[in-house]
């Protein structure tokens, strides 16, 4: 018997017998998921000093405490109710959000939940064998800490399942833990989360830009007519934020160190790597390997299902209040489509240029984070930057997919593609050149791997070298 005491929540667990008698099944599957695709060789034996959700009060909602993983308290959580909350954009605008499933939409919202659901185990296993290469404790500290957020995302959206959705909820709550990240015959969902992350760069590439993606698709989810998919959301994006500070916080580190690699060598033109540090035109590769994947999963530019998730009421625009008005029946998109390697303009009615539309709101808040990279180049006096690529450029899903563009978003013949394509993303060369400055992992609190600066502060007031990870003896 699982307690409320035991998953820490506020959705009044304890009185309700049928949705306890649900997760106790489900849990134990989890707890034998973690195990086995959670961090690898870090199950029992370490203690980490991580932060808990314990309430969804904004000044308290968190404590922090040495655990190990297994035994990490996923609770329960949605933000507070707002009283008589209004459905705020599309068909049902004004009409009073819904506590139940509206019977019409039980599919699409199902549908909606259990693609969010997919993402958070899956990026759990695309993460697991970080551990055994990681820069530092604090490193690995924040690492698990993504993991175990993401684990608790994946509790919230299976409690949404589980409570709203009866047997099909059950049955999608179960094979949430039954898909594998990266594997043929039972893949996860979105592409995305099938790519592997094997080394550090691509792991706060991921953090900045992959779950930057998260937290879009849940500030649009959180404009929800569907009430606890609002505000199950709404508590999400409180961890969220700590997931992109360390992917942004990460690479602002190897870029610092590179900088001061570089000035320990005395010239700007040195190769940095002949000091094994990580230069900026890999990282510059790296970020457009990891924007043009995140884009990719904001889906088709014309879609007739965003439209609907908005017409519908299931899934707004991020920031609806911003806008002056929330029917987006009128108007256009313009939407430079590609034709025969040339460009020309469509007009897409705004309610099926949503994703289009997310993608960028998404585009101008990655913009303010590579600025804030390239501040670090221009205080240590380097005369490089960094760019996000064109949207265009590396696309899988949409209409550019299929088309070839250069990261400025020029057309470009298959040949032109292929002769570029190592020169603008990772290529086999600067993974092993990244893997192997990566081989050991380093566990010592006082010491940090060569590529990466040491950060400014510790997390929770701590000290840098405080031991964050503990091992048991
Ligand atoms: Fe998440
Ligand atoms: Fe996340």
């Amino acid at each position: 018997m699982i307690s409320a005491e035991k998953i820490p929540n506020n959705v009044d667990l304890g009185s309700d017998r049928r949705l306890q008698r649900a997760l106790e099944r489900w849990q134990p599957k989890f707890i034998d998921w973690w195990k086995e695709m959670g961090p690898d060789g870090f199950q029992d034996h370490h203690r980490v000093w991580l932060r808990t959700a314990i309430s969804a009060d904004s000044r308290g909602w968190a404590h922090f405490e040495y655990v190990t993983m297994p035994e990490y308290r996923w609770g329960i959580f949605m933000s507070e109710p707002e009283k008589d909350r209004k459905i705020g954009f599309g068909d049902f605008m004004g009409k009073p959000a819904w506590q139940e499933v509206p019977g019409e939409f039980r599919n699409p919202l199902r549908r909606l939940i259990v693609t969010q659901g997919d993402t958070e185990p899956a990026s759990v296993e695309q993460q697991r064998l970080l551990g055994q290469c990681c820069p530092s404790i604090y490193d690995l500290r924040n690492l698990f800490q993504v993991n175990v957020e993401e684990g608790r995302h994946l509790w919230a959206m299976v409690y949404l399942l589980h409570s709203h959705f009866g047997r099909d909820g059950r049955d999608e709550g179960d094979a949430l833990l039954e898909r594998r990240s990266g594997n043929e015959d039972k893949p996860r969902i979105l592409s995305t989360f099938n790519e592997p992350v094997t080394n550090w760069l691509d792991f706060f590439m991921f953090t900045m830009f992959t779950d930057r993606d998260g937290k879009f698709q849940l500030l649009a989810l959180a404009e929800s007519g569907f009430d606890p998919l609002s505000r199950t959301t709404r508590f999400m994006l409180t961890e969220e934020a700590h997931h992109m500070f360390v992917g942004e916080s990460g690479i602002g580190r190897v870029i610092q160190r590179c900088c001061d690699l570089l000035k320990e060598m005395g010239g700007v033109s040195e190769d940095v790597r002949k000091m094994g540090g990580i230069d900026l035109p890999t990282i510059q590769k790296h970020l457009n390997l990891w924007v043009s994947l995140s884009i990719d999963l904001f889906g088709g530019e014309i879609s007739s299902n965003a439209a609907n998730f908005f017409a519908n009421g299931l899934k707004g625009r991020v920031y609806e209040y911003r806008y002056d008005e929330h029917l987006a029946k009128e108007g256009i998109y313009e939407l430079p489509v590609c034709e025969n390697g040339r460009m020309s303009i469509e007009e897409v009615p705004t309610r099926n240029a949503m994703n289009e539309i997310h993608r960028d709101g998404y585009l101008a808040d990655c913009e303010k984070g590579v600025t804030r990279w390239n501040k670090i180049l221009e205080r240590n006096g380097l005369s490089d930057r960094l760019y996000l690529p064109h949207r265009r450029f590396n696309r899988k899903i949409g209409i550019y997919a299929g088309h070839h563009f250069d990261p400025k978003g020029n057309p470009l013949t298959e040949e032109e593609w292929i002769a570029g394509c190592d020169e603008w993303l990772p290529s086999p060369e600067d993974k092993e050149y990244i893997e192997s400055l990566q081989v050991e992992p380093i566990y010592e609190p006082d010491k940090m791997a060569n590529w990466i600066a040491a950060p400014k502060k510790g997390i929770d007031g701590k000290p840098i070298n405080f031991e964050y990870v503990r091992v048991e003896a």
